[in-house]
C-alpha cells in the first residue's frame, strides 16, 4: 500500500485564533505544534513570540525549518506539553499570554504507515508519538487479557472489549502481533461493522493510541500547567476530538470558572471553593462551521473550548 501523505489541515483555526486574540509583544505556546498551522496563524496575526512544543521529533524538524521564516519569533521545544513549565523555564519563560492545545494525532502521523497508527495501512504496531516508551505491540503482546479488555473499554468505549481481548490473547499464543493489519483483522473477526462506514477496529486503535501515549494523563497535567503559566487576561484554547478528552476539559474549566469544586481532596466539597481562576469565553463547545466541514472531514468531531485566565491564584490540585 502506498503512503498518501496529505499535509495536516488545521482544525477550527479561525476560532482558535479568535480565542487567543494574539497581541504585539505577547508570548504564546502552541503545545501541539504538528504542522504548525496554529503557530503560523498566531505569528502572522501579531508581532509576538510562539513556543512550539511537540513530542514528535518529525514535527520538531518541520517546525525548525518553519522557524527560519520568522526570525527568532518561533522557538521549537521537543517534549510533552504536560511538561511545558519545565520546557519554558529552560528558556527563561515563567508566564505566557496564550496557550493552544489541539489534542491527538496529526494526519501526517496517521498517514505514515511506519508510525503504526492506522488500521488502513499496514505497518509496525507502534503508535508512539515520541518514538519513546512501550509500543502498541508490546502492550498488545504483554498485557493480561483482563487488562487489555479494560484498556479497550475505558479508552475506546468499545462494548466488545472482552471479546477483542479474548481473540488477541488466543492469537498471540501462536505468534505475537507485530503489524497493524494483523490486529485490525483480529478485531474485525469479533466486531461487526456498524454500517456507517466506521471500521470495526477504530475504537480499539483509538484506545491503544491513548494508552500508549498517556493522552488523558497529558491533558490533565497540561491543563493544570496552563493555569499556572497564564498571566491574568491570558487565553486558553483547547481542541479535542472525542468525549473522553472533552469531558476532562469541560470538568476542569467548569470547576475553575464557577469556583465551586473541591480545591483539594483533603478539603470537603462546599459551595465556597477557591476564587475562579478562569472565565469561560462561551458556555459549551465551539464546533466547525459548515464551510470547514465541507473541506475537512476531520473537523466533524472537533470540539473547542476557550477561557480567559483571571487574576486569582491557580488551584492547588486538578479538579
Ligand atoms: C492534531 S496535531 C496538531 C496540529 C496543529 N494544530 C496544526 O495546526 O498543524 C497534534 C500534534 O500534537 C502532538 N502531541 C500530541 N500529544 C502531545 C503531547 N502530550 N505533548 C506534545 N505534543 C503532543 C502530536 O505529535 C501532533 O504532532
Amino acid at each position: 500500500m502506498t503512503d498518501a501523505k496529505a499535509p495536516h489541515v488545521s482544525v477550527l483555526l479561525r476560532e482558535v485564533l479568535e480565542i487567543l486574540s494574539p497581541k504585539d509583544g505577547g508570548v504564546y505556546v502552541d503545545g501541539t505544534f504538528g504542522a504548525g498551522g496554529y503557530s503560523r496563524a498566531i505569528l502572522e496575526a501579531a508581532d509576538c513570540i510562539v513556543y512550539g512544543i511537540d513530542r514528535d521529533p518529525v514535527a520538531i524538524s518541520f517546525g525548525e525549518e518553519m522557524a527560519r521564516e520568522f526570525a527568532g519569533r518561533l522557538v521549537m521545544l521537543e517534549g510533552c506539553y504536560a511538561d511545558m513549565e519545565e520546557l519554558l523555564a529552560a528558556k527563561g519563560v515563567a508566564s505566557v499570554d496564550g496557550i493552544a492545545l489541539d489534542i491527538g494525532v496529526s494526519s501526517m502521523q496517521i498517514d505514515e504507515a511506519a508510525r503504526g497508527f492506522s488500521f488502513m495501512r499496514d505497518g509496525p504496531l507502534d503508535m508512539r508519538m515520541s518514538g519513546q516508551g512501550r509500543t502498541a505491540a508490546e502492550v498488545v503482546n504483554e498485557e493480561s487479557e483482563a487488562e487489555l479488555a479494560r484498556i479497550i473499554f475505558v479508552y475506546g468505549e468499545e462494548q466488545r472489549s472482552r471479546a477483542i481481548a479474548r481473540v488477541v490473547a488466543e492469537r498471540r499464543e501462536h505468534a505475537p502481533f507485530t503489524r497493524t493489519v494483523e490486529l485490525a483483522e483480529a478485531v474485525a473477526s469479533v466486531v461487526r461493522p456498524t454500517g456507517r462506514g466506521v471500521h470495526p477496529a477504530t475504537r480499539t486503535f483509538q484506545a491503544l493510541r491513548i494508552f500508549v501515549n498517556d493522552e488523558l494523563g497529558q491533558l490533565v497535567k497540561g491543563l493544570a500547567a496552563s493555569e499556572r503559566l497564564l498571566t491574568p487576561g491570558g487565553r486558553l484554547a483547547v481542541v479535542s476530538f472525542h468525549s473522553l478528552e472533552d469531558r476532562r476539559v469541560k470538568n476542569f474549566l467548569s470547576a475553575r470558572s464557577e469556583g465551586r469544586a473541591r480545591p483539594s481532596r483533603h478539603v470537603p466539597v462546599t459551595d465556597e471553593g477557591p476564587a475562579p481562576s478562569f472565565k469561560l469565553i462561551k458556555r459549551g463547545t465551539i464546533k466547525a462551521r459548515s464551510d470547514e466541514l465541507a473541506v475537512n472531514p476531520r473537523s466533524r468531531s472537533a470540539r473547542l473550548r476557550g477561557a480567559v485566565r483571571t487574576a486569582a491564584p491557580a488551584w492547588t490540585e486538578a479538579a
